[in-house]
């Protein structure tokens, strides 16, 4: 089982088409249900998912940028925005948390994710999406049934980003 669930983890991929296929609602439940257990700073919880359906607020959030464009022909995107009035110093990692924990439940699932920027954007995302002002959108996600499976993307060397005790100090040796 754990080798399994390593093997999951690594068989992720960003996925940017998608089938128009609808998700059912339960199944987009049980992807943010999992995203509240992510760890955050003082368990305080900073994170709030809007679930975008609408297609026309789904193309202004599309239409951020060009990397951004995955969204178009997802059935849903999902913006995860952080209070960091809750959590100043930590909203956006927390944030971050819960993200990945969606996208690897979406994998779970026979879904695909694909994380989409939004922190050069933010006021453009908060007023999409209607957020107050101390409401971060770390993330957008497009959400959808993958119609591609890409190969993995090329990854660093474990010996080039390991250390041991101090920065420059190689754990493996090659
Ligand atoms: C903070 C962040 C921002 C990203 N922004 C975009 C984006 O705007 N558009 C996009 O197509 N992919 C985006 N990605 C996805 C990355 O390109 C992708 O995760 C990376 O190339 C590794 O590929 P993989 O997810 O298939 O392993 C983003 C990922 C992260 C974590």
């Amino acid at each position: 089982m754990s080798e399994k669930l390593l093997e999951f983890l690594k068989s992720r991929r960003s996925i940017r088409r998608f089938k128009p296929d609808p998700i059912p609602k339960e199944l987009i439940l049980k992807l943010l249900d999992t995203a509240r257990y992510a760890p955050s700073a003082g368990n305080r919880q900073p994170w709030i998912f809007i679930v975008v359906d609408d297609p026309e607020i789904k193309m202004k959030l599309a239409n951020i940028h060009p990397w951004a464009r995955p969204l178009e022909d997802a059935p849903l995107g999902v913006v995860i925005a952080c209070d960091c009035e809750i959590s100043r110093e930590s909203c956006q990692v927390d944030c971050a948390n819960a993200t990945m924990q969606i996208m690897l439940a979406a994998h779970a699932l026979g879904l695909g994710t694909v994380w989409l920027q939004t922190l050069r954007n933010i006021e453009e995302v908060q007023n999409i999406v209607n957020l107050p002002k101390n409401y971060i959108p770390v993330a957008m996600l497009a959400l959808g049934y993958p119609d591609e499976s890409p190969p993995p993307k090329p990854r660093k060397e474990l010996y080039e980003i390991t250390y041991l005790n101090k920065y420059g100090s190689k754990f493996i040796v090659k």
